[in-house]
């Protein structure tokens, strides 16, 4: 019997042409994420699922699998969305797509944070609403970033990438992380005073149970009140409801955001605020990165299949 393949939703068909020699592949029609009761049906007898960062795969998806499982191939770097000790516990592989959307996410991070202290995306809804406008020396003024702190909580490979772009920029550029890292020229700090100092903070560190709402009301509250926040990670590190209400209140100055806590909802007290930036989770959508994603993630399930070692294992920490 040829092992079944579940790919949740559709992938560029070259990428996953390589799975047609090692197994049955199956491929969602929908065009959107699988209901729970379509993604149960989907891996029944299933030796490989490649999920995507919405699909929830918990002990029910694995029972719904059943014995023939090898692996669960994410198409994500993150990973929140993989209950990792329930997977490895049945002794079947996880693994993610760590390395090949650095840049693409550094980059889209770096539009976000000039788009919000520079005003594009408010300044495109101006221009399309018809109103008048014209040059003025003290017209739609934001903020410059040559000398500012960036403050980048995760210094992990994206994070380290946002560093390096927000240097060319002219930041000073200080990180938090759990531990150090070396990257060239950027301090270390606590938390509590890197919340305190930096003129924009970015977000760039995975989403687990220690990281769930480190941006709740005392952290935006500590934050300068001429601050941004920049969010390309997960939505559920910032409690979204506090973020509205400091951003209605004038606590900090704006934010751009790519995830949402309960994404694809949004809050509509941030929907309501002209100064913030709100991104459909774009961070690795490029066209070059986006096929990276699938390929490596091909390449797990190939390589699992076969006997041999995945590239991208996930290795559960060790804390
Ligand atoms: C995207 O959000 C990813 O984790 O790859
Ligand atoms: C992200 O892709 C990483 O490798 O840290």
């Amino acid at each position: 019997d040829s092992p079944r393949i579940v790919v949740t939703r559709a992938l560029p068909p070259a990428a996953l042409e390589p799975l047609h020699s090692v197994g049955q592949v199956w491929v969602s029609p929908h065009d959107r994420p699988l209901s729970v009761a379509e993604l149960h049906q989907a891996v029944d007898g299933a030796s490989a699922i490649i999920s995507m960062l919405n699909d929830k795969i918990d002990d029910d998806v694995l029972d719904a699998a059943g014995p023939n499982l090898r692996i669960v191939a994410n198409t994500a770097v993150g990973y929140d969305n993989l209950d990792v000790p329930a997977i490895t516990h049945r002794g079947v592989l996880a693994t993610n797509t760590p390395g090949v959307l650095v840049d693409a996410t550094a980059d889209l991070t770096m539009a976000l944070l000039l788009d919000v202290t520079r005003r594009v995306s408010e300044g495109d809804r101006l221009v399309r609403s018809g109103a008048a406008w014209s040059w003025d020396i003290s017209f739609m003024l934001g903020s410059g970033l040559q000398g500012k702190q960036l403050g980048i909580i995760g210094m992990g490979h994206i994070g380290q990438a946002v560093a390096a772009r927000a240097a060319a920029f002219g930041m000073d550029v200080a990180h938090h992380s759990r531990r150090p890292v070396e990257a060239g020229g950027s301090r270390r700090l606590p938390l509590d005073e890197l919340l305190a100092t930096s003129d924009v903070v970015s977000l760039h560190c995975p989403l687990t149970a220690q990281t769930r709402h480190l941006i709740d009301a005392e952290a935006l509250r500590s934050m300068k009140g001429s601050a941004y926040l920049v969010n390309t990670a997960r939505g559920p590190i910032v409690d979204e409801a506090a973020l509205a209400a400091a951003l209605a209140g004038g606590e900090i100055a704006g934010a751009a955001l790519d995830v949402y806590e309960n994404e694809p909802e949004v809050h509509d007290g941030l929907r309501a605020l002209p100064n913030v930036v709100l991104a459909p989770h774009l961070g690795s959508a490029t066209v070059e990165t986006r096929t990276r994603m699938a390929e490596l993630a091909v390449e797990n399930v190939v390589a699992t299949l076969l006997g041999k070692d995945a590239p991208t294992p996930i290795s559960v920490p060790s804390t």
